[in-house]
């Protein structure tokens, strides 16, 4: 009897839908998980009637699978994932396939691909974006790990993937992490641009006095135009929703306190240790923590919008502020992607080609800076950034108009302002560096470079003559 084409691991909401689309492309698929209940309700529930069969024991569950076997995992990151490897390991022999398809640190993948070569055991780190829909339908797919492994995993898993003008948003990144680094800078940019649009929310509710369907509304109608992408339908979509029980708008139900997984953080942190500037990405992440202070808040008097402003100006304001910020924050992702590029060797331009659909941040902007960067010769930041710089020179007056309103009404702006003064610090031809590197030699002896000689140099600063 011929075995089962793939094997899924862990029935969580991603697990399912994921499952329940290898199965549509054809695939016959084996699923397990750790609690047993949850098999069986899926295999009663959504999964009946479809070539999906399921199992209580580990060892079957294996033994169903046609080899090599290919086990995807949809398990928590960290911890659980080892544990799980380790418990599959002993029962996978040479050249099986294990794809974690987990929101994975790149490191940890970067390790498991290393340990489990050694063992003969062929592991795959994988990105995977679009949430529970995405899963279901098609997510992006972005894949690291064993070569020779992601080219069988193509042709099975990689049927499940989105498809943007007939080609699949799937690829291939490197060795080890390389998928999962890409997942990381991707969830970075999303962080940024999911505060960007709560800011612009914030300011056109509690400043211009809109309620929270009128901004659904208006973010609906820039959403057909340059700013079209799925976190702001998405947006749209939360704003004007109606809670059935109690009439309200539910966004207005909700506690305003973000949660986060780590991705955002992660990315953060990837891009302090590879030297790139993210402060979009990093505003982002600090306002979800910043929001958890409850303790911390002393809410003043809001001083709101001032009547004789234009409501239709200050929308306009706010869209434009948006776009700049929106687009800042794919070339702080684009500079980081840069730097795992040289790490991992793919192209920055691949990344940007599988986030046209299926994943999280796609959009209108992605699909222009994906034709510019495959295009156009050069660095791809420099590239991505040469070609927005005159729409952000136009953008500018408004961008500044926003933030100013904003402050003004005591409204935070944290990622618009990051942009900004990343553009205004991109676009400087001296900054005050040289004082920073004066006053390091002033206490500490570090030297500094000279713009009129070559070397480094120290001054006493005077103290000499004192
Ligand atoms: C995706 C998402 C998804 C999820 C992240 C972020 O691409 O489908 O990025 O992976 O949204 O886990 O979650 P947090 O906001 O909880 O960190």
């Amino acid at each position: 009897m011929n075995g089962l084409d793939v094997g899924v691991y862990g029935l969580g909401v991603m697990g399912e839908a994921f499952a329940l689309n290898l199965e549509s492309r054809g695939l016959t698929v084996a699923v397990y998980n750790r609690t047993a209940e949850k098999t069986t309700q899926f295999l009663q529930g959504k999964a009946k009637g479809k070539r999906i069969q399921g199992f209580t024991d580990l060892k079957e569950f294996v033994d169903s699978l046609s080899r090599p076997r290919m086990i995807v995992l949809f398990v928590k990151a960290g911890k659980p994932v080892d544990e799980v490897v380790e418990t599959l390991t002993h029962m996978l022999e040479k050249g099986d396939i294990i794809i974690d398809c987990g929101n994975s640190h790149y490191r940890d993948s970067d390790r498991r691909f290393a340990e489990l070569s050694g063992r003969g055991i062929r592991f795959l780190g994988v990105g995977v974006s679009g949430g529970e829909e995405g899963a279901l339908k098609g997510p992006s797919m972005m894949f690291g790990g064993d070569f020779s492994a992601y080219i069988e995993a193509e042709n099975k898993i990689g049927r499940a993937a989105a498809v943007f003008e007939n080609s699949k948003c799937v690829s291939y990144f490197g060795e080890g992490g390389a998928g999962h680094f890409v997942k990381i800078v991707h969830n970075g940019i999303e962080y940024a641009i999911m505060q960007a649009i709560a800011e612009v929310y914030d300011y056109l509710l509690r400043g211009v006095g809109l309620s929270s369907g009128e901004v659904g509304s208006v973010f609906e109608e820039w959403g057909k135009g340059v700013l079209r992408s799925f976190l702001l339908e998405a947006a749209a979509r939360v704003l004007r929703y109606i809670d059935p029980e109690t009439g309200k708008p539910l966004v207005e139900l909700i506690l305003d306190e973000a949660e986060q997984k780590g991705t955002g953080r992660w990315a953060v942190e990837a891009a302090m240790e590879l030297g790139v500037s993210a402060p979009t990405i990093a505003a982002a992440v600090d306002e979800r923590t910043l929001t958890t202070l409850r303790t911390l808040r002393r809410p003043a008097q809001e001083a709101g919008f001032n009547g004789d402003r234009n409501v239709g100006e200050a929308v306009e304001a706010a869209k434009n502020s948006l776009l700049a910020t929106t687009l800042l924050s794919y070339i702080q992702g684009i500079s980081l992607l840069q730097a795992g590029a040289r790490n991992y060797g793919f192209r920055v331009s691949e990344a940007l080609r599988v986030w046209r659909a299926g994943c999280i941040i796609r959009s209108r902007i992605v699909e222009e800076l994906y034709k510019e960067l495959s295009w156009t010769p050069g660095e791809p930041t420099a590239v991505a950034f040469d070609k927005i710089i005159p729409q952000l020179e136009e953008l500018m007056p408004q961008w500044l108009q926003f933030i100013t309103n904003a402050s003004r009404m005591r409204i935070p702006t944290p990622a618009s302002m990051s942009a900004l003064s990343y553009y205004l610090s991109l676009r400087s031809d001296r900054l005050p560096a040289n004082l920073i590197q004066g006053i390091r030699d002033y206490f500490g002896g570090h030297m500094f470079k000279r713009v009129d000689r070559e070397g480094y140099f120290h001054s006493d600063w005077g103290r000499s003559s004192e």
